[in-house]
């Protein structure tokens, strides 16, 4: 077994962790929202105002930061004025991207801003730059976030809400250089500033705008989208990365079934995140050095070949300890590049790819992810620090991966620590200069063997538990994580 050793730098890093680092992205894509989020009122599965109470509460279990709506793809072609009103007026229209099955839309604006309030979260709306228009996207800010006397607001009223919702995040357009108008980067950008021009900020209500930003390692796109764009119009772009385990888009591979070589090899993939999030960090840095704009990972997660039998359109897929990891490796990278990425979202939310929850009928199965997202939570608003870890490389069936990955912060005197252990045979031990006295440790474990996975028949097959195998000594922590686990350390310091 090799021991690492990890400073935690007592200098605070001056970087907050954002919330939104934890948000998650929920789209009308196969069951996520109709039967994953919403049955309706009249359904047999117990609902608040139709939203499903067991996916309500276990999404406020994990503190559930923004959810980003209502697309993807789909927010490209969805056209909000087809989802207020009596439901059984509302415009039904064909779900092009996902299925060619029919969305009735009686999930809109207020079944989503309701939501959000619900929840406690902050709603971050996917605008149509695709297919829509400047007026239209104008006139939805209007209706949301207008108090006065408008057309618009007169509108909402009319369709029973009172007072307007507050909207902070704003995306325009979706993967605008592929599903949202496959558009090059000079024309996006000059797109981007004519809609957002007409985005206004209505009673003290204040628009974080976001821009589209690259596909993966697109830095050409960064590049001509950041040199055109500025603080006054523009508050962040976004990126899209998506762990494929094979790297074949025809042949992704199974979410169960799976070997060693597949999952190293999914690990590997998903690492390349890290690479992705400084390469663009530095092009941001060299056309934005004062650190005006956001970097927001609002898609990532891993994307499989669907369940057998399911449908190719609705990305329904398993979760296992393997996505767990996944999961670790991601938050942890982007814990420590909070200086820049202030949001991501976990695609997505219920029942469609690297989901925390998946229903069947009235079951409800928390998946592996869930477990990563909870044991991380109190890194929430906590202020980063530093934390050096050494050269951890392994190679596994010719494939090298750092084995442990760590990320600290500090909240209220307490430092939470959360770690993960690639390796599928070995163990590793880790001694942590926590840099001031420690005072009493609590951690949480979720371990498993590389396919565990929770099912409808077996939901409590893999779950977080105590974790204890530390001891400390002044300053000084040493602690050993078994093979293929994730651990998470509330350390009280003074
Ligand atoms: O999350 C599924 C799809 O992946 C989204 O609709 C799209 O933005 C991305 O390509």
């Amino acid at each position: 077994m090799k021991n690492y050793f990890l400073k935690l730098s007592a200098e605070k890093s001056g970087q907050v962790i954002h919330k939104e680092i934890y948000g998650h992205f929920s789209e009308h894509l196969g069951r996520c929202i109709y039967g994953g989020i919403y049955v309706g009122e009249d359904s047999d599965i117990p609902n608040i105002n139709g939203y499903r109470k067991d996916i309500v509460d276990a999404l406020k279990e994990i503190n559930i930061p923004v959810l980003r709506w209502p697309g993807g793809c789909f927010a490209d072609e969805y056209h909000w004025k087809n989802g207020i009103g009596p439901k059984e007026s509302r415009v039904k229209m064909v779900n092009t991207n996902w299925g060619g099955v029919t969305e009735d839309n009686s999930f809109g604006t207020h079944e989503f801003m309701n939501l959000c309030e619900l929840l406690g979260c902050e709603p971050y709306i996917a605008g149509n730059l695709g297919s829509g228009t400047v007026r239209e996207l104008s006139e939805w800010i209007e209706y949301m976030t207008f108090s006065g006397i408008s057309p618009m607001a007169d509108l909402r009223r009319k369709n029973g809400r009172e007072n307007p919702w507050k909207l902070k995040y704003l995306g325009i357009g979706n993967e605008s250089w592929g599903c949202g108008g496959s558009m090059s980067p000079e024309y996006y950008s000059d797109l981007y500033k004519h809609y957002q021009t007409f985005c206004k900020n209505f009673d003290g209500n204040s628009l974080y705008k976001v821009a589209c930003g690259p596909n993966a390692d697109d830095f050409n796109w960064t590049r001509v989208l950041m040199s055109r764009i500025n603080r006054y119009n523009a508050n962040a772009i976004s990126l899209h990365y998506y762990t494929v385990p094979t790297g074949d888009w025809n042949r992704k591979g199974s979410a169960t079934e799976f070997d060693e070589a597949e999952y190293y090899s999914t690990i590997q993939k998903t690492m390349y995140m890290k690479e992705l999030l400084e390469k663009h960090t530095e092009i941001m840095d060299s056309l934005d050095p004062d650190n005006n704009i956001g970097l927001i990972v609002d898609e990532w997660g891993t994307w499989y070949d669907v369940e057998p039998g399911t449908n190719p359109g609705f990305l329904y897929q398993q979760n296992t300890m393997r996505d767990a990891v996944v999961a670790a490796v991601n938050l942890n990278l982007f814990n420590n590049n909070c200086r820049r990425v202030v949001m991501a979202n976990i695609a997505q939310t219920v029942n469609v790819l690297q989901s925390v929850l998946l229903t069947e009928g009235n079951k409800t199965v928390k998946t592996p992810t869930f477990y990563v997202f909870k044991m991380f939570k109190n890194h929430q608003e906590g202020m980063l620090l530093e934390s050096e870890l050494e050269n951890t490389d392994i190679t596994e069936e010719n494939i090298t991966i750092p084995q442990v990955s760590a990320s600290a912060s500090e909240k209220d005197g307490i430092i939470t620590l959360t770690l993960s252990n690639a390796s599928l045979s070995d163990g590793a031990t880790l001694t942590v200069d926590a840099g001031r006295c420690v005072e009493a440790i609590s951690g949480r474990i979720l371990s498993g063997s590389m396919n565990t996975f929770n099912s409808f028949d077996e939901p409590d097959n893999i779950f977080d538990t105590e974790f204890n195998d530390f001891k400390k000594m002044s300053n000084v922590i040493n602690l050993t994580l078994p093979a293929l686990s994730i651990v998470s350390l509330e350390i009280k310091v003074k």
